[in-house]
């Protein structure tokens, strides 16, 4: 491919000058900063990490307090963040790292990606700005420059497809000056998709590879990257079950280990009001239905309907669960509507 070092050298060329270059975790080479900051930005924005990342790094700032905290301690910090499995591998990750390698991070993305919770595209991240390597990512933004700027047409709902344009990727890498070009390189791309390469109306205008686009010459960007299967939704109604004591406390149950909201302290949910009245039994309850609310995740949107209760101290409990008052809700993991519902309540 004649025009390969062409782009790269544009990319690095355009970083320097256009793209982000003051985020916390770009004032390091540190990968265990690098690989928090990573997995915190999949799935959520740099305005959100910022105060995370500085709040999970002041309680643990380094690989070795982060494996030997609690799962809940953990999961109390990534608190609003949402995707909690990705603060269960966090952990998990972690503990790997000490245990299986010493305390230091591996310096491959080959190795790396063997960790929990470490695709390739992190991987590959982490090692390109930490260690110079020469690897290539290929996150959504990246992923929706690259096929641009090639014209590729093909359809990455299929796996082969998918593995065509990790090759891709690689032959368009930087290589010379490799210490310098890696993360520059790696940051450019992402900081093209994230603020000129844009999902819808991209601003072609101002693009370091606008000569090189095949979408911007064929003139229809926008129907880049083809994937056929679309993410499949389906819509869930979750009846909450939030018994209030005479003190403001509520009745909590931490979420079964797999599934959505796994391991976090939730209302009981039952998939039917019906389920709920009967869990209640021979308790003679006023219920009192609250406004539903529709919270989106990504392969489901929940309705929420929370029904309220006045807890009888002589009654037994209906289901599992411990009392938690206003004061022990910060320290829990929980799912951000839940949170916000009992604040607003309280
Ligand atoms: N998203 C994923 N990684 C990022 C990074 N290093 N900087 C900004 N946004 C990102």
């Amino acid at each position: 491919m004649s025009d390969t070092p062409e782009i790269a050298t544009d990319v690095v060329r355009w970083q320097a000058v256009h793209g982000r270059n003051h985020l916390p975790w770009q004032q390091t080479r540190d990968p265990y900063r690098v690989w928090l900051s990573e997995i915190m930005l999949q799935q959520t924005q740099v305005v959100t990490v910022l105060g995370y990342y500085e709040r999970f790094l002041a309680r643990f700032p380094d690989v070795q307090s982060l494996a030997a905290a609690t799962e809940g301690e953990v999961l109390a910090l990534w608190s609003g963040l949402g995707y909690y499995s990705r603060a269960r591998n966090l952990h998990r990750c972690a503990q790997q790292v000490v245990d299986l390698h010493g305390g230091e991070f591996p310096r491959t993305a080959e190795v790396l990606a063997q960790l929990p919770g470490i695709g390739r595209s992190t991987a590959g991240a982490v090692t390109a700005f930490c260690f110079s390597e020469r690897v290539p990512i290929l996150d959504a933004n990246v992923r929706r420059v690259l096929t641009r700027v090639l014209g590729f047409t093909a359809d990455l709902a299929i796996a082969k497809n998918e593995r065509l344009l990790w090759d891709q990727a690689c032959a368009l890498l930087p290589v010379s000056d490799l210490q310098h070009a890696m993360p520059r390189y790696t940051q450019g791309l992402m900081d093209l998709g994230a603020t000129v390469c844009t999902p819808k109306k991209p601003t072609c205008m101002v693009c370091p590879l606008n000569r090189q686009c095949k979408a911007r010459r064929d003139g229809d960007p926008e129907r880049y990257p083809v994937r056929t299967r679309k993410l499949s939704r389906r819509a869930e109604s979750w009846w909450l079950m939030l018994l209030q004591d005479g003190n403001g406390r509520v009745l909590l149950q931490q979420r079964p280990s797999s599934g959505i909201w796994a391991g976090l302290h939730c209302l009981p949910v039952f998939e039917e009001r019906a389920a709920l009245q009967t869990a209640l039994a021979s308790r003679p309850a006023p219920l009192q239905d609250l406004e539903g609310f529709l919270h989106v995740l990504t392969h489901r949107d929940l309705h929420l309907h929370p029904v309220q209760i006045p807890w009888q101290a002589e009654w037994d409990l209906p289901v599992d669960g411990a009392w938690f008052g206003a004061s022990d809700w910060d320290r829990l993991g929980m799912p951000t509507p839940i949170r916000k519902l009992l604040l607003d309540l309280s």
